[in-house]
């Protein structure tokens, strides 16, 4: 289900004037707005689709029904409320009413405080499993090429429990995978040792070093301290395949396979609170919380003794894992998965290639390529682990180098001598334009089509990548952009789409996107610098609805900046989905109003994110059995 949170709708609140949470909105108004526009379909017994107004007249019904007012504001956010062919509220009138809607049903929501949600048990997804059957068997071998790939669910990222169900299909790769991973690992010398820790020897017998090397896997596999009842299955394994063949290590790696296929191997879930209110998560849990968010694998051994002390709820002990785990290598599997799909650089690899005749000279060469995808990656890996502002990711005297970049930017980067080619942090010389994530490549080439830039897919993008406050929906009969006709003068982009913000009803929607696409149209569909488009120079000015005028990237970003709180609250909410894996819920923004305060108060330190959603409480926290979300 797309969730709930997604009525996240007008926060356009300050930057699109327009738009948004009006001070003098009332009750009164909304149901005004709803008698207005709505009630010749959806009144009394013959309500059309079972939607009933006078369900919504009381203001307790924020409460009592906030799920149904959230798909009605939905509806009327994408226009699809009242249908065409009746009369209907013009933009602003509409997203007053939504961004109305969505405050009040988000002070309804929290008036009770932080709540932890739901917790929904998944399978481990692609990457995830293979990183943990690598850190488990201590193999260096990627499984995944093998698996089917996940989709993306909740807030727009593939471990979201909405869509980890286990397909026949999957069991069946998944139960390959770990086959062949574990022969992989009984001929490897390093995965052995760690392994099958006994042998039947002097004085031992075959069953008890069978337990013995169970009793240290199981756990490992599990990710949680196991009975001696638990072990029995997988010794009766072992004594089954040694009937058939006495040797003892086919028969022991039969049983330690049986393990990979136990759904306490390939899921993740959680010991079930049964009892009526929320309570701690228990501490095994919280640790594979902790290690699939920043890691995107098992825990480790420190992290497993930090639990069995029972401290992994104290913040000073969760701020010192935290900073430890994210200078580890393997928070990158975090930041790249977390980077590239929020950001939607993932689809540079996934069928978004820049056209290959106009920009050989990108898609081509294939190291420049990876450099370019890595770049935001890598940017935020190094503001996480030198605990620097986030707001570097809006503008920075900092970015992520390399000898291919600054060749493909044009000016030279202060690099490493002995390292040009490797990724490094570097300050940024006067006057670049390349501070901050819109000043880099691949955001720039993810927001053009393949063959030429687009200054409304950059401002969407920029509305919704950065600031969470994405634009409703185009309507679905919009002509094209005409195209240049052969023969005919040359037109920059900007000029043909001056034409249809002439039309009002295209302008309630244009006039907000297309200006911040302008500021940015100095970077050409692959993100070189220009200073001509179609023959003419580039016009990278551009006005918002209320009258501010700017021009260029620099410009552009001390409006955004002005917005910080908006930016960081949608970085918040972003990642909180990601560490929980799954879409969050109204009652999720309370926590993310927490965050982003505690991070305001941080200075915007980046760590203080990483800390602020480990410590929240639905992180923290397992809602008890009788919740009815
Ligand atoms: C001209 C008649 C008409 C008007 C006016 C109208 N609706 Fe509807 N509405 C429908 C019809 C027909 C459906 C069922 C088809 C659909 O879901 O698109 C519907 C469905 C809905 C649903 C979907 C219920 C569900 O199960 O998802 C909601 C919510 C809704 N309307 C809200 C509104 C609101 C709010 C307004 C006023 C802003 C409004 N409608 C105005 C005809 C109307
Ligand atoms: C409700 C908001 C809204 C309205 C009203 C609207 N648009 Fe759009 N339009 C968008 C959005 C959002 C996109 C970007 C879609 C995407 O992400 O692919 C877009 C994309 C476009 C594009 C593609 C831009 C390109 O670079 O190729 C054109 C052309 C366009 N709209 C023209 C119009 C015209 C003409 C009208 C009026 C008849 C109009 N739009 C009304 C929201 C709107």
């Amino acid at each position: 289900m797309r969730c709930v949170w997604r009525v996240a709708i007008a926060v356009g609140v300050v930057l699109l004037p327009a738009a948004g949470q009006e001070p003098g909105y009332t009750f009164d108004r909304a149901q005004q707005f709803l008698k207005t526009y709505c009630q010749a379909c959806h009144e009394g017994g013959s309500a059309v689709a079972g939607v009933r107004l006078d369900r919504f007249a009381a203001p307790a019904s924020l409460r009592t029904e906030a799920h149904r007012w959230s798909r009605l504001a939905i509806r009327v956010r994408n226009g699809e409320m009242p249908p065409k062919g009746s009369p209907a509220p013009d933009l602003d009138a509409r997203e007053a009413f939504t961004g109305w809607v969505e405050a009040a049903l988000r002070r309804e929501a929290c008036a009770g405080g932080m709540t932890p949600g739901p917790a929904p048990i998944r399978r481990l997804n692609r990457d995830e499993y293979t990183a943990t059957l690598r850190d488990l068997l201590d193999i260096h071998l990627d499984v995944g090429q093998s698996l089917p790939a996940d989709g993306a669910g909740g807030e727009g990222f593939d471990n979201a429990a909405e869509t980890l169900f286990l397909s026949p299909l999957h069991s069946e790769k998944y139960l390959e995978a770990a086959r062949f991973a574990m022969d992989f690992a009984a001929k490897e010398y390093k995965s052995r040792a760690r392994i099958l820790i006994a042998a039947p020897g002097d004085g031992i017998s075959p069953d008890q070093a069978a337990r013995r090397i169970l009793e240290a896997f199981l756990p490992r596999a599990f990710r949680r301290p196991v009975e001696a009842s638990d072990l029995e299955p997988y010794m009766a394994l072992f004594r089954a395949a040694r009937e058939q063949d006495p040797a003892f290590e086919p028969a022991i790696l039969f049983a330690l396979r049986g393990a990979l296929v136990s759904p306490l191997f390939l899921f993740r879930a959680e010991p079930p609170n049964s009892g009526s209110e929320a309570r701690r998560l228990d501490q095994y849990a919280l640790a594979s919380r902790l290690s699939y968010f920043l890691w995107g694998s098992m825990p480790d051994e420190l992290l497993f003794d930090i639990a069995a002390e029972g401290k992994l709820h104290e913040p000073a002990v969760v701020r010192a894992m935290a900073g430890r785990m994210l200078r580890n290598d393997k928070s990158l599997n975090f930041v790249q998965r977390f980077v590239e799909q929020w950001l939607r650089t993932r689809e540079l690899t996934a069928g978004h290639e820049p056209d290959a005749q106009l920009f050989p000279e990108y898609v081509r060469d294939e190291e420049l390529r990876s450099d370019i995808r890595l770049q935001p990656v890598l940017f935020l890996r190094e503001l996480l682990m030198r605990d620097e502002s986030l707001l570097h990711l809006i503008d920075s005297r900092y970015t992520i180098g390399t000898s291919n970049l600054a060749k493909f930017f044009g000016f030279e980067m202060p690099l490493n001598p002995g390292r040009r080619k490797q990724p490094q942090w570097v300050e940024l010389p006067e006057g670049t334009n390349r501070g901050g994530l819109m000043g880099m490549p691949a955001v720039l080439t993810v927001s053009s089509y393949p063959y030429r830039t687009s200054p409304v897919l950059r401002g969407t993008w920029v509305m919704d990548a950065i600031l969470g406050t994405p634009p409703p929906p185009p309507p679905a009969d919009v002509p094209p952009l005409e195209e240049i006709a052969a023969g005919a003068p040359p037109k920059s982009v900007r000029e043909r789409l001056t034409q249809h913000r002439a039309n009002p009803v295209c302008a309630s929607c244009h006039s907000r996107i297309d200006p911040i696409g302008f500021a940015l149209e100095n970077y050409d569909a692959i993100g070189r610098w220009r200073d001509e488009d179609g023959g003419k120079p580039v016009d990278n000015s551009g006005e918002m609805p209320d009258g501010r005028k700017f021009h260029g990237p620099d410009q552009l970003k001390t409006i955004l900046m002005d917005h910080k709180d908006l930016f960081v609250r949608n970085l918040a909410a972003k990642m909180l989905g990601y560490a929980l894996g799954r879409g969050l819920t109204l009652a999720d923004s309370c926590t993310v109003d927490a965050i982003v305060a505690e991070v305001r108060e941080n200075n915007y330190r980046a760590q203080s994110l990483i800390e602020a959603i480990v410590l929240s409480v639905p992180f923290q926290y397992q809602a008890g059995a009788a919740r009815k979300e």
